[in-house]
Formats: C-alpha cells, structure tokens, sequence
C-alpha cells in the first residue's frame, strides 16, 4: 500500500510517480464528456492538485459526479505532468468519498467578505486567503522559538490564572467559581476568601512579572502565550485573547532591548519571507499590493531611535492635521505613531523615555527623574507592535512607585523579593503575535490573523 502524500510535497518531487495517494477536500469539480476535473486542497499549500477522473472508474456516476465542493475524498493514481498551467496532475486509478459536503456548504465559488467570513471562523481556514494566514502564523510561532533558542533564551511558561495585575491598568478578566446569583459575604462585600482560590484571581494580562523571576534565575528567558484584556476598545488592532511574546533579559539595559527588538523583527520577517513565500505572494496580490516594499524596508534598514520627547516636537512641527493634537504628556494614539512611522521616517521607529505618568509602574525611572526608560516599536499600518522596557531594579524606587500609582504594595511582595536578593539591571518587552501576523501579511484586522477572535460582545465558536 502507497503512503500518503501531502499535495505541498506533490509539487516539490522532481518526477512523475506511477502510484500516489493523496487525500483532501474538493474546491471545485468540472465535468466534461469522458471525465471530470476535480480540484483538491489538503491545507499543506496554497495551491489544489487537479484529479482526472475517468467516467470508466466505477463509482464515478455514484459518487465523482456527485462531488460537491468541501467534499473530502481520497485518491489514489499517477502523479503525471499537466496540460494545464500546473506541473504535475493526478489520473485517478480509485476516488474515494470520506464525507459528501451538503449542498449549503458556504464556502462556493463566489468570493465573500472578511466580514461574513468572521461569521463562520469554523470553516474559513477552508479558503485560500485564511489557510494561507494560518499556515504563516505557524510559521511565525516557529520562527519565535527558533530565534530566542538560537540565542540561548530558555523558554518560561508563565500562568494564565494570575493573583496580580502586571500592568496596573485594571483591564483584567475576574476567575471565580463563585455563585454569581447569591454570592458569599462578609461585611456587605463578596467574600473571596470563599472563592476557589481564597482571594481574588483573574486572567493575566502579561507574564512579564512571573517571566522577570525566572530570568534572575536562568538568565534570558521569554514567554510565549495567551494573555487576555477586557480592554473596550472595538479596534482593529485590540483582541480580547491574544498571544504575546515576552523576553526578559538579566543584566541588561534599553540599548540591549531596543537591540533584541530590532533583531528579533528582522529575522521574523526574513523567516516568512524566506519560507512562506507563496502564501505573502497571495497576500501582495489580493490583500497588500505594497506588502513586499514594507518587508523589504524592514529587513533592509535600521529602525529609527528617538524619544518620546523628539517624537512630540517632530509632530508639532510637521503641520500634519491629527485628530488629538500631540501634546508632551499624553499618550500617544495610533494616529500619532503611525504619522511617525508611516509619513516622517518611512520604516519602523523605535520611541524611548516616555513620561512617567503614562507608563507602567515596573519601568526603570530615568536620570531625569521625568521619564522612564520605556521603548515602543512603532511599524507602518499598525503603530504600536512592541512595548518595553529596562525594570526599574531599585528596592526603594520601585517601593516608592507602586505606592505613588496607588497600588498595594503587600500584592507584590514576592515580585519585590527579585530586588531585595541579588537584584540586577534587567529589560524585555512584549510583542503582540497577531500584530506581528498583520504586519507580515497585510491583513488589516487582528480579527481575521487569529483562529477564533474573541472581542467585545462577540464571543462565538
Ligand atoms: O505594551 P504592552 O501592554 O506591554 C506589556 O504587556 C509588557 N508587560 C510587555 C513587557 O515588557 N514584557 O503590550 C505588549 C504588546 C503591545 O505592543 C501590542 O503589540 C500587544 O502586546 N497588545 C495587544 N495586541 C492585541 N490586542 C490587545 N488588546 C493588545 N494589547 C497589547
Ligand atoms: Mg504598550
């Protein structure tokens, strides 16, 4: 008995084959007078095997003309050089059916919106424009660990239940086994000690603070996982559930994470280009006519660097007409970064040394005693793609700083202890998965660079 063979690998043999087996779903069936065309995808490429069907095989009447598209089937033939515009096609010896499509499978000929396509994210990876994404979004998950291992950064799986915020931005998700309809008091408050993990927990907004213990003990490490945000804001580029890439590097400052950084995004994009090259080629024809510009640029130039002080005046002197005037202190808007990126300097951007006030409370407070060494990585079409920073490594400082950001110091007891024992210049930065995902395909929605997009009032599949 023949093996399977992937259709991807049909295409790579450099001969014909007496006998192959591949197995998929149909996309199209055509008949003519002897035979029928039958178009097949398994998901390994872009691209369909056409089948030969010949009206002498015996179920063809049964079954082969009966194929509807998203039908899965089985065949088995030779591998021979096509007529058409592919190199190789299959003169089927058997077809078989695993599964008839009924005849309301949505996914036909006729091209739908990203749109309706939200509406059945069950069946889209069935299209061309979402297998592709979804093949280079594995591809990228690999390039992720390939660069930080190649580096020598250990791989830290952070908790997703968590008892702190990260951020402090209170933009979490509450957990709790609590009875909702009547739940356990004391003193007129809910009473958490009663709940499953006797105080409040949530979803975790970012495993930097875990991630950050871990490299006082291994040196450089990142997290790779989901991260969740009850943020409300209906955006393309905000998802509720996201994965988020996480390094933390021991004694290191915000030249080796401004460094890391740049590095990290090049090789991303260099990995897609060099191994994903026929599905960006869809995506440069149908989604982004520019798209390979963009990667080009990013690969073939250095990022600019300037700060967050800089960044104000260039957008003040530009004459540019924003909606919210850029104004030292406030935090920047999407339109803000991508005027930076996009219109002035034309490649990504890397802005530092933000206010204080508008930035997280882990952040290591600079000279200046105004600014934090914070560092965003700013891209075209999407603004913000990474944010980081040096930690503020200071007992005191930091004491200082979650006390004056209103916090409760008691929360972060153990995340202090990092800076009580041994304590070290430290930085990292997160970069949003599905941000990055945009920027190498084009795809304008963080809904459509995810399998199943989880937003405000809309959590369907
Ligand atoms: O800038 P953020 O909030 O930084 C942190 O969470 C730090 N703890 C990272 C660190 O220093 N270890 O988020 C990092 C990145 C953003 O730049 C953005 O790309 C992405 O995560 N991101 C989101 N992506 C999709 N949907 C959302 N709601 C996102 N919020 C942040
Ligand atoms: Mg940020």
């Amino acid at each position: 008995m023949v093996k399977r063979t992937k259709i991807k690998d049909l295409f790579l043999s450099d001969t014909t084959k007496d006998e192959v087996l591949i197995k998929g779903w149909v996309r199209t069936r055509r008949d003519s007078k002897d035979f029928s065309f039958v178009e097949i995808n398994d998901g390994s490429c872009l691209k369909n095997i056409q089948v030969i069907a010949n009206n002498n095989l015996n179920n063809y009447e049964t079954d082969i003309k009966k194929l509807t598209t998203g039908s899965s089937v089985e065949v088995r033939g030779s591998l021979v050089e096509s007529q058409g515009n592919q190199k190789y096609e299959i003169a089927a010896k058997e077809l078989k059916v695993y599964g008839f499509a009924d005849e309301d499978f949505p996914l036909q000929k006729k091209k739908h919106t990203d749109e309706y396509l939200r509406t059945i994210a069950h069946l889209r990876p069935r299209t061309n424009k979402y297998g592709a994404a979804f093949r280079v979004r594995s591809a990228l998950a690999y390039a992720i660990h390939k660069f930080f291992q190649e580096r020598g950064f250990n791989y830290v799986h952070t908790p997703i239940i968590t008892g702190s915020d990260a951020e402090g931005a209170g933009e979490m998700f509450q957990v709790t086994t609590l009875d909702m309809q009547a739940p356990p008091k004391a003193a007129g408050k809910i009473d958490y000690k009663e709940d499953f993990f006797g105080k409040m927990a949530h979803l975790t907004v970012s495993g930097q603070l875990n991630g950050e213990m871990y490299a006082m003990g291994l040196g450089d490490i990142y997290t790779f996982g989901p991260t969740f945000r009850a943020e409300n804001s209906n955006t393309a580029r905000h998802a509720a559930e996201f994965w988020m890439i996480e390094p933390e590097m021991a004694f290191a400052d915000i030249n080796d994470d401004m460094d890391l950084a740049e590095d990290m995004v090049k090789y991303l994009v260099k990995y897609v280009m060099d191994n994903c090259a026929e599905d960006l080629e869809l995506f440069a024809k149908f989604i982004d006519p520019a798209l390979m510009d963009t990667l080009n640029t990013i690969v073939n130039n250095d990022f600019a660097r300037i700060t967050y002080t800089e960044a104000i005046e260039i957008m003040k002197k530009s004459g540019h007409k924003f909606e919210f005037a850029p104004e030292y202190g406030v935090d920047m808007q999407t339109e803000h970064e991508r005027f930076l990126t996009e219109n002035h300097f034309k490649k990504p951007v890397i802005v530092r040394d933000y206010p204080k006030e508008i930035k997280a409370f882990y952040m290591r407070v600079n000279e200046d005693n105004k600014t934090v060494a914070a560092m965003d990585v700013l891209v075209p079409r999407i603004g913000e793609l990474i944010g980081g920073s040096q930690r503020e490594e200071r007992y005191d400082v930091l004491v200082q700083k979650i006390k004056a950001m209103g916090m409760d110091v008691e929360d972060y007891d153990w995340y202090l202890d990092s800076r009580k024992y041994g304590s070290v210049p430290h930085a990292g930065f997160g970069l949003g998965f599905e941000r990055m995902m945009m920027l190498v395909t084009g795809i304008t929605n963080i809904r459509d660079v995810i399998p199943f997009p989880r937003t405000p009032k809309s959590i369907n599949f």
